[in-house]
């Protein structure tokens, strides 16, 4: 079984400024499938490299903490079955909430069904 959870991490003091520019909606809209695009492209080529190192037997253990984990889960699909507890993280209010929403099922959260059944469908499996 798979377990979420959101904490915060102590911000980094240089580099992008994610709480001020960081726009969640705006990257998830990378995560739809349907659309010949760039984000289509990453997430087909995330996926499968996520399925094959989580499948591989060498990446597993009690916990997993995802460091900077954004509004997205999809880089956690694949790792369900090698760890027991999954913890995702971020420093910004703003995607430690749509994370929230996704935990708690809430109507306006991304739906990430399309990528879950995707994952679930692994057409790479043993290429
Ligand atoms: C480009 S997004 C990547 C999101 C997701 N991991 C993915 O693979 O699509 C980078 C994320 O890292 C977070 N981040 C940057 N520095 C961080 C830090 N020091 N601690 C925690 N999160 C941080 C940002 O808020 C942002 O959500």
């Amino acid at each position: 079984m798979c377990r979420l959870g959101a904490s915060t991490m102590a911000q980094f003091t240089g580099g992008d400024d994610y709480q001020a520019e960081f726009d969640p909606k705006a990257y998830l809209g990378y995560f739809k499938f349907g659309e010949d695009t760039l984000g289509e492209k990453y997430l087909n080529f995330a996926l499968k490299h996520y399925c094959k190192t989580f499948t591989s037997g060498v990446v597993k253990g009690d916990t997993l903490i995802d460091i900077g984990s954004g509004p997205t889960i999809h880089q956690l699909l694949s790792a369900c079955e090698s760890f027991k507890e999954i913890i995702a993280s971020d420093y910004t209010d703003w995607n430690l909430r749509e994370l929230e929403k996704w935990l708690k099922n809430e109507p306006e959260a991304f739906d990430w069904t399309p990528v879950v059944k995707y994952v679930s469908h692994v057409p790479w499996k043993g290429n």
